[in-house]
Formats: C-alpha cells, structure tokens, sequence
C-alpha cells in the first residue's frame, strides 16, 4: 500500500456476515476510521418511521427528501466501551438503529434511487475528509459502486443458519423486549438478502477484484489474522514494483 496516500477498505457482503466486526477490528488494529454505512441507512429509516412516512398515502419519498438535506451523521470512537459511537443529527441512535421496527423497514429505504444518491454523496465526503491514515467502510455498494478504487475490497459470506444463529446470539445478549425468535431473524436475513441482490439500482455483488471470506467456519480473530497478511502483502509488492520501475 502507499505509505503517503490515504488507504480505503471496503467491505461489502451480505446482512448479518460479520463485516462489521471484522472493519471495527481492522480499524482498532491499523488506527484508520470506521464507517459503517448500513447505519446510515438504517437511520433514514428510522427518521421515516419518526415521520410517518411509511404509513398509507403518505408513503411518498418526495415528501420525505428534503428532510434528508439537513440530515448529519457523526462516528466517534469510545474510549470506554472500545468501539464507534454514531450519531444521527447529534443524538447517539446506535441501539434505536437495530430495533425490530427499523430493521423490518431499512430494505425499503435502500431500494430509492435518491436516497441512495443523498448517501453515497455523504459517504463519499468522509472519504475525502479522513483524518486518519485510513479508513475501513462496511456496506452492500462500496467496491462497486461508491468507490471502486478502493485498494482493498472484501466480500464477506457464511451460511445462513451461522448468520442467523449469530445474529440470534448478539440479540440475546443485549435483552430487551424487542427480541426476534430464531426463525424470525433467519425469515428477515433471508428477506434482506433477496432485497439487497435483487435491486435495481446498486444490488449487492460481489466485485471482481475483491477477496471473499466466507466466514462459516472462521472466527473474527482468524479473519483479522487473514486480512492483515493480505495487507502486508500488498505492501510487499507495491515496494517490489517500486523497485523494479
Ligand atoms: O449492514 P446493515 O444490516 O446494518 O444494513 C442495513 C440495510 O441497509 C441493509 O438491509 C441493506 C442496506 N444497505 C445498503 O443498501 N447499502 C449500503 N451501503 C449499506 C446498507
């Protein structure tokens, strides 16, 4: 990788596979930012949810558009509880964001043509604005669509049944009332699979040039271990080909 240029990860793959351990341990390993844009999404949901968007006539994005000009997204690293902290328009909605109610909706949400546009920009501007040497970025359009010229892109898979009892597992463990049965979350995983592939605009597709893991059978440590030596390796070539040139 290029010691002066600022180094982009891009980690895209399908709902519940791990990415967002695996950039978070990235990010803590490397010292780059992290940015996890299904939170963004996930947010615009729940804004439309706070707005009524999605209930009868009213479901109608342009009414809802112009809510999104003003909209302002903020990740900050928590010393304390060792992981990022994200803010919609200054107010901490990291749990609010995985609520039932706006994890059965966010697919609708990321299926409109201007929001995604509205996203992408911001995404692209903290992209551009990185403070730190680099930064990992989680999502379904990253290596394909947002941007391309990412140095490293990940695909990240695993069975159904692994992600599903993950994701089970995770829920569980915070408690709460909001809590899926088993077969609940497998029914919405598989639900956002078919959404995210079968779009229209930016589906979920895994990009030539990207590595795929396909975690099932590997643990988040192992999957550090495997990206940090592909890290080292084009490191090791970029300075061979320097040399040679
Ligand atoms: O990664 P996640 O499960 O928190 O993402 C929530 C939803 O947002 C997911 O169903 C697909 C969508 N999404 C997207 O379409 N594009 C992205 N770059 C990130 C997320």
């Amino acid at each position: 990788m290029n010691q002066n240029k600022k180094t982009i990860i891009a980690i895209d793959g399908y709902s519940s596979s791990g990415k967002s351990t695996l950039a978070q341990k990235i990010s803590k390993e490397l010292k780059f930012n992290y940015i996890d844009t299904g939170a963004m999404y996930r947010s615009v949901a729940l804004l439309a949810i706070q707005k009524n968007v999605f209930n009868s006539d009213l479901w109608n994005s342009t009414n809802f558009i112009p809510i999104l000009k003003e909209i302002n997204f903020q990740f900050k690293w928590n010393k304390i509880l060792n992981k990022t902290d994200f803010f919609l328009n200054k107010k901490n909605v990291l749990h609010e964001i995985r609520s039932k109610r706006v994890t059965n909706k966010v697919s609708l949400i990321a299926r409109i043509p201007k929001i995604r546009d509205i996203l992408t920009t911001i995404i692209k501007k903290f992209i551009r604005n990185v403070s730190n040497k680099g930064i990992v970025i989680d999502g379904r359009d990253i290596g394909n669509i947002v941007y391309p010229q990412s140095e490293l892109k990940i695909f990240m898979t695993g069975s159904i049944e692994i992600r599903s009892y993950r994701r089970f597992q995770e829920i569980q463990k915070r408690g709460g009332l909001n809590s899926y049965s088993y077969e609940e979350i497998k029914k919405n995983i598989l639900y956002r699979d078919r959404m995210d592939t079968s779009r229209k605009i930016s589906p979920l597709k895994k990009s030539l040039d990207s590595i795929e893991i396909d975690n099932t059978f590997l643990s988040p440590e192992k999957q550090l271990t495997l990206v940090l030596k592909v890290i080292e390796n084009i490191k090791n070539n970029r300075k061979k080909i320097k040399k040679i040139i």
